[in-house]
């Protein structure tokens, strides 16, 4: 009897104690929501378009070939944000890129990469975005792109083509390599910058994470070539993934800056070495030379100091008159005050050493180049990173003229940069084949639709006639 009473009290405690077991479940599930919707950087993509870019309010223009693709409000507003979706709704946004109410979303929305979020993850997402984000009520101006772009079922024929089998845990990994394999092909997405893409757009799978253009900025050959980071160790690639900077080796400008200061830098040390393991065993793809910096003599100063040390801080008046196209001027007026005259950085590389620097050692100059247009800025965890911005004291001219003297004083010195070029980043690089091409497809096409209405109309002409 005293046994049965016994147990009776347990089990109403045990009853009493499952309303708050459930609630902390929901808390915990909230809470690696959180992490989660770092991990993914929604809000990257999903801030407000203002200054201060209030995160999951949306409205921001992501640029496309297509045009812009603006950023829905994913705050659980029941009027204007994603207050309505049930889960279910959520997981087909994330893993299918289909509306609640049915439409396809443009694939500037990642759901080719989040499509592997497994259904645990899915669910703490949901959890965090309708329990810990305050609704705003702020509609998302609509995307309007031109013909034939507007057709968003369009998508469904894209999808079918590129949508891929999601990321499965591969039974040869190690728990550790399987996590980053993970977070860098679903949750960090790392393929929509780093992996070329095909004439329409797909992600290439023969050249994944071989490195490609994005917005004017080359998102390098991440692969362990020795041309990608075949020579970075796990500390190096940690580390830059936490901070955007690895001294004598390269630093994170453009989009690679945003990752790390709105998501990488908030992932804990495990996870980032994580994708660091992982990223060391990325089946090797060439693009080039080998990067290896630590070999490069950087004893021998690049030039005589004797004759450049004259020239240092001689006011930018070669900027100021506007006209100087000699690079020497130029570096020694605009660059020579941080990355020193010799190149090689501050003692303490706050000032990276232009020497030793994937932006400079590359085969391709582009980052060398939208550094000096549009400057280098991250908040890291502990300082702020900023290096100005030239688009306006410098022209077309100038830029090609002084990236021409850093890569032959300081790094490739095969590479050469000409006005063009310049100018084709200062406008957000290039544009995609199909782009450009879609005029004249919808030209061909109209004329095959005229040439099969005539068709129709000769042969039920012919066939009158025949009866
Ligand atoms: C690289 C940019 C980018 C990132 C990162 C991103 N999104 Fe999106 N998302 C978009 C864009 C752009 C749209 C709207 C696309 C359209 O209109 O076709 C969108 C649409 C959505 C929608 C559909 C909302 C609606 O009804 O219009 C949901 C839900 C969503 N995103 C959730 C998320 C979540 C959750 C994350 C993080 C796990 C995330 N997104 C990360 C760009 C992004
Ligand atoms: C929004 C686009 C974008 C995303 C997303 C992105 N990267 Fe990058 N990444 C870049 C760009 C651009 C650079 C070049 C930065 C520079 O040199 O200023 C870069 C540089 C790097 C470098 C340094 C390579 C070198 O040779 O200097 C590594 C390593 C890297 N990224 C890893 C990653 C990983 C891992 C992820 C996913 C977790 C990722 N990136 C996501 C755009 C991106
Ligand atoms: C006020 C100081 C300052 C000036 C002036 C300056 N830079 Fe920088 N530069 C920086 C800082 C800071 C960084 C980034 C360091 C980091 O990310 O840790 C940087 C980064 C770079 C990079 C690497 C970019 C990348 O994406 O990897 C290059 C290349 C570069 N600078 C070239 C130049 C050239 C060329 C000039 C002159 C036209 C110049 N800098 C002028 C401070 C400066």
């Amino acid at each position: 009897m005293r046994a049965n009473l016994g147990l009776i009290g347990l089990t109403l405690s045990l009853l009493a104690s499952f309303p708050a077991m459930a609630a902390t479940d929901e808390a915990s599930a909230a809470a690696r929501g959180a992490y989660l919707a770092k991990a993914a950087d929604c809000a990257a993509c999903h801030k407000a378009a203002n200054e201060d870019g209030e995160p999951y309010v949306g409205g921001y223009a992501i640029a496309s070939p297509m045009g812009d693709i603006i950023a829905s409000n994913i705050t659980p507003s029941k009027a204007d944000g994603i207050g309505r979706y049930t889960q279910e709704d959520f997981k087909r946004a994330l893993t299918e890129g289909i509306r609640k109410d049915g439409a396809h979303l443009y694939p500037a929305m990642p759901y080719t990469a989040y499509r592997g979020l497994t259904d645990d993850d899915i669910h703490a997402l949901y959890v965090y975005f309708m329990n810990d984000v305050a609704p705003v009520d702020i509609p998302t101006p609509e995307t309007d792109l031109a013909f034939p772009f507007n057709l968003r079922f369009g998508m469904a024929a894209w999808n079918a083509l590129f949508l891929d089998d999601p990321y499965t845990p591969s039974p040869d990994d190690s728990a550790k390599v399987d996590r980053g394999h993970y977070l860098v092909d679903t949750l960090g997405h790392c393929g929509s910058c780093h992996t070329p893409r095909n004439m329409l757009m797909g992600e290439r799978d023969d050249r994944y994470l071989a490195g490609a253009s994005i917005e004017g900025w080359h998102a390098p050959n991440i692969t362990s070539d020795p041309s990608g980071i075949g020579h970075w160790s796990e500390k190096e690639l940690a580390e830059y993934l936490k901070t955007g900077h690895v001294t004598g080796k390269a630093q994170a400008g453009g989009g690679m800056a945003e990752a790390v200061e709105n998501s990488l830098r908030h992932l804990s040390d495990e996870d980032l070495h994580s994708i660091a393991a992982y990223l060391k065993q990325v089946p090797a793809i060439s693009t080039g030379a080998p990067m290896n910096l630590e070999a490069i003599d950087t004893t021998v100063p690049p030039a005589s100091l004797a004759e450049l040390e004259p020239l240092r801080d001689n006011d930018p008046a070669a900027m100021a008159d506007g006209s100087s196209t000699d690079g020497q001027k130029l570096y020694q007026g605009a660059c020579a005050s941080c990355h020193q005259i010799d190149g090689q950085g501050t003692d303490d590389a706050f000032y990276p050493s232009l020497v030793r620097n994937t932006a400079t050692r590359g085969e391709i100059p582009d980052n060398l180049i939208m550094a000096i247009l549009h400057g280098v800025h991250r908040e890291t965890n502990d300082y702020t990173v900023s290096m100005p911005a030239f688009a306006e004291e410098l022209n077309d001219e100038q830029v090609a003229a002084v990236s021409n003297y850093v890569l032959a004083r300081y790094g490739n010195a095969d590479l050469q940069v000409d006005t063009a070029k310049v100018a084709a980043l200062r406008a957000g690089g290039p544009t995609p084949w199909f782009v450009q091409a879609t005029p004249w497809l919808l030209a061909a096409g109209t004329a095959v639709i005229i040439l099969v209405l005539l068709g129709i109309g000769w042969f039920v002409m012919r066939r009158r006639k025949v009866h």
